[in-house]
């Protein structure tokens, strides 16, 4: 079994750079399949096994895909084959649910597996669904697929989202891209990667406004191409870096990382006593004075992200004194602190809060990553910890962290992983 082995103690400084955004790539790959001509090619594309996994979703419709070394993408979808998603790909990876928007608009009918829950939470579609029906479209659910169909073309219309869902905003806009007449998604969430996915389509021939604000405006048009884009940078992932550096009480560069991106984070550690410094470059992260306890909490952007919350946990944990961390978004989202107490941590969980007692000194342990973040956050508290930590379950941090090892080495950490390769990850070909 590959693992991860850390001897923890070593404070980290210098430079990392940022890779693409995970979570801005795979709503574009989704996306193309909206583009009846043309060619997409999207850039700074990171090698990871969920965007393998959704090129093997779309390649799956008739689409062709081909991910190179230099981290460009090329999609095509003229000619689809079929609007069924097949279950043994879609259950891999929740964002495959992304194809169900584009297929109905593009050519009226879509069955795609329901996505079951997953290690962090529930995580149902219903607001995706709400979004069809309201564009016109017939939705059901059975023998475990969601099914959507709609008569001739979706028509536009006036969208409320109960929750503020990154998902389900991602799918009504892009749905209502080729609906007849106009579209406001109302309660939109305003994540930086739907910024991008309303870039690209815009990119892409669609008339898309308002994105990145809680309102989104859509004017439908009749038919879209592919296009060119280069996707933001990471900024879970550079905010990884960021706690990294905060963690190892190290001094770190992260390159490509974007202030407005991560103002929350930014406030946080300055709160809790760390200097960050922006620059149009990146984010400098200096942690060199005492740190003190701070509470937090997760909200839809701009608020705290989720998607730092394990990481985040993890640097109060070597914080003396009670920080507050509360997760609003999923149910489920501490399985990691069972994980950090085999390091040695105090924390107790009370509903959707965990009230952490920092120590002055994690120790290292054998432990496994039970998600994406989760596994982040364990890394990060092996590189704080005494002796060698043992990280398992790395089959999550490939889905989102490219070359986390040797980046974290390169910064001075004293960490290796056993299969050495990193990611065993191939090349996706063209069909
Ligand atoms: C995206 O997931 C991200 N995934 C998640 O990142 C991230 O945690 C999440 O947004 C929130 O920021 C990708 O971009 C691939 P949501 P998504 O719809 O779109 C509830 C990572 O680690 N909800 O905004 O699935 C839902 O259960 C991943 O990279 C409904 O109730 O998240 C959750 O509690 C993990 N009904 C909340 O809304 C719906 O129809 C937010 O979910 C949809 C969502």
């Amino acid at each position: 079994m590959a693992t991860i082995k850390i001897h923890g103690g070593y404070r980290l400084a210098g430079t990392v750079r940022v890779d693409g955004a995970k979570n801005a790539v795979l709503p574009i790959m989704a996306a193309s399949l909206l583009a009846e001509t043309g060619e997409t090619c999207i850039e700074e594309v990171p090698y990871l096994t969920d965007i393998e996994n959704l090129a093997d979703v779309v390649r799956s419709l008739g689409a062709r895909a081909e991910l190179s070394h230099n981290g460009s993408l090329k999609l095509s979808a003229e000619r689809l084959t079929t609007t069924t998603a097949p279950y043994e790909l879609v259950r891999k990876m929740r964002a495959s649910f992304w194809v169900a928007g584009p297929l109905l608009a593009r050519t009226g009918h879509f069955r795609v597996p329901l996505p079951g829950g997953c290690n962090i939470g529930e995580r149902p579609v219903d607001q995706h669904i709400k979004g069809f029906e309201a564009l016109g479209a017939h939705v059901a659910i059975e023998h475990g697929y969601v099914e959507g169909y709609v008569k001739d073309r979706l028509r536009g219309a006036r969208v409320y989202l109960d929750i503020v869902s990154v998902g389900a905003t991602i799918n009504t806009m892009m749905a209502a891209t080729l609906a007849e007449g106009q579209t406001l998604i109302e309660n939109a969430a305003k994540e930086p990667e739907i910024v991008d996915l309303a870039n690209y389509l815009n990119a892409m021939g669609a008339k898309v406004r308002g994105a990145g604000t809680d309102v989104i405006r859509i004017e439908g048009v009749k038919c879209l191409h592919g296009a060119a884009h280069t996707v933001i940078p990471d900024r879970i992932e550079a905010g990884t870096y960021m706690l990294a550096a905060a963690i190892t009480r190290g001094d770190v560069f992260v390159e490509g990382a974007i202030y407005n991106h991560l103002s929350s984070l930014c406030a946080k550690l300055r709160e809790a006593g760390v200097t960050v410094e922006d620059d149009i470059s990146g984010i400098r992260v200096r942690a060199d004075g005492p740190l003190h306890p701070i509470d937090v909490k997760t909200l839809p952007h701009p608020g705290f992200p989720t998607d730092l919350q394990a990481q985040m946990l993890a640097l109060l944990t070597t914080i003396e004194g009670v920080s507050i961390v509360t997760e609003t978004l999923y149910e489920n989202r501490f399985l990691h602190v069972a994980e950090l107490r085999r390091m040695g941590v105090d924390v107790k969980l009370e509903g959707r809060s965990a009230i952490v007692e920092g120590v002055s000194n994690l120790t290292g342990a054998r432990v496994n990553a039970t998600d994406l973040r989760a596994g982040a956050a364990l890394v990060l508290a092996g590189l704080a910890a005494n002796g060698e930590t043992v990280v398992t379950g790395l089959e999550h941090l490939d889905r989102g962290y490219g070359d986390l090892v040797s980046k974290l080495r390169q910064l001075g950490g004293y960490i290796v992983r056993t299969d050495e390769a990193q990611p065993p990850l191939r090349l996706v070909t063209a069909n």
